[in-house]
């Protein structure tokens, strides 16, 4: 059997007709976010990738904690990995906090000590660790205002339902439909009214549309275990396998597995016998 053919781009007539309903609303229903009053790329990238697994109340005061720690690419760079992990606790998986302080470093790096900055492009923040698609455009949007369409859970969710779009649309022809109905110009305020027209109206509840991905559990996971492990670490310093997993409650072996996974990821060494933050 041949798939389904994607259904036909919405016309232009159909597009500024959303475009319409959704910025009029937009105008009289936005929520005032800290990340809306910059249009700093760093911030936003902070602010995004904190925002990739966790909601937008955790992550407000969270997030500006962050920048009065460390207001720029440069701060962040100079930070101890501890400091940097320390102050991403409960914001959850470690790994995106480490590459996020790499994406910092590339930057100085490729300032050769002139001020860093991110890069421009799509393409050039996507050579950074830990930036997708959706991540490389949000910056890009969010900062520059750039003619250029993201597609998130909310966006999937306010365009499949609007648009009567099939719920398995693949995300090639989603992307092509977010771009047919970005308004030019105005891809800062359309993003954002996507965003609070899905969280505030559009709800996963209200339109039955299931996120694509969704969270593995955590409870019981070895996700849970790499977490516990780490914020043993940062609350309590370097200590041996085996004074960590007595304090877990995990086997040796478990232990050993959870440590060797942390080493890959660079987020732990081991020296002197005992584990260390990286
Ligand atoms: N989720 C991802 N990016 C967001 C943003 N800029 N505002 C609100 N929710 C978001």
């Amino acid at each position: 059997m041949t798939p389904p053919a994607d259904p036909p781009l919405p016309s232009p007539r159909r597009a500024r007709a959303l475009q319409r309903r959704l910025l009029d609303w937009y105008a009289g229903n936005r929520r005032d976010l800290p990340w809306r009053r910059t249009t700093d790329p760093y911030a936003i990238l902070v602010s995004e990738v904190m925002l990739q697994q966790t909601q937008v109340a955790r992550v407000v005061p969270r997030y500006e904690e962050w920048l009065r720690a460390w207001p720029d690419l440069e701060s962040l760079a100079a930070a101890p990995l501890v400091d940097v992990l320390r102050r991403w606790q409960g914001l959850g998986y470690n790994n995106r906090a480490r590459r996020l302080q790499a994406c910092a470093a590339a930057a100085v790096a490729s300032a050769r000590g002139g001020r860093a900055e991110l890069p421009r492009t799509t393409e050039g923040l996507r050579a950074l660790p830990g930036i997708g698609p959706y991540t490389a455009r949000a910056v890009l949007i969010f900062a520059h205002n750039d003619d250029l369409a993201a597609v998130d859970a909310n966006v999937r969710r306010v365009l499949t339902h609007e648009l009567r779009l099939p719920e398995d649309l693949g995300a090639a022809a989603l992307q092509a439909v977010a771009d047919a109905v970005l308004p030019r110009g105005r891809s800062r305020d359309w993003h954002n009214a996507l965003m609070d027209y899905g969280s505030l109206v559009l709800t996963a509840h209200s339109t039955g549309i299931a996120p694509r991905t969704r969270q593995s559990a955590f409870e019981g996971s070895r996700r849970q275990k790499r977490a516990g492990l780490l914020r043993r670490l940062l609350e309590h310093g370097p200590q041996t396998a085996a004074e960590l997993a007595a304090a877990l409650g995990l086997s040796g072996e478990e232990a050993d597995v959870v440590i060797a996974a942390l080493r890959r990821d660079g987020l732990v060494s081991v020296s002197g016998g005992r584990v260390h933050v990286a």
